[in-house]
């Protein structure tokens, strides 16, 4: 199962994680993916300057806006 690990730290969820974490939502409902990939919140990743962060498996992502939500959770989560 893949997990998305969404940095729940002040400074990133502050900025654009709670609107990140709401379009993951949206994104796995949609496409029907709640029961394949796990939604983890993570404590501060250390990397503030770079949030928000969210990690997708081994992957970071770091400045991550809503509307990039998809197209980083198309190249993931979608069969190639
Ligand atoms: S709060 Fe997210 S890396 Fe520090």
């Amino acid at each position: 199962m893949k997990t998305i690990k969404i940095c729940m730290g002040s400074s990133c969820f502050a900025r654009e994680n709670r609107d990140n974490l709401a379009k993951i939502e949206e994104y796995l409902a949609l496409y029907g993916l709640t029961d394949s990939v796990q939604i983890a919140g993570s404590l501060c990743m250390g990397k503030c300057a770079d949030g928000p962060n969210i990690m997708v498996g081994d992957t970071l992502y770091s400045k991550v806006l809503p509307d990039q939500i998809n197209e980083i959770l198309d190249k993931e989560l979608q069969p190639k």
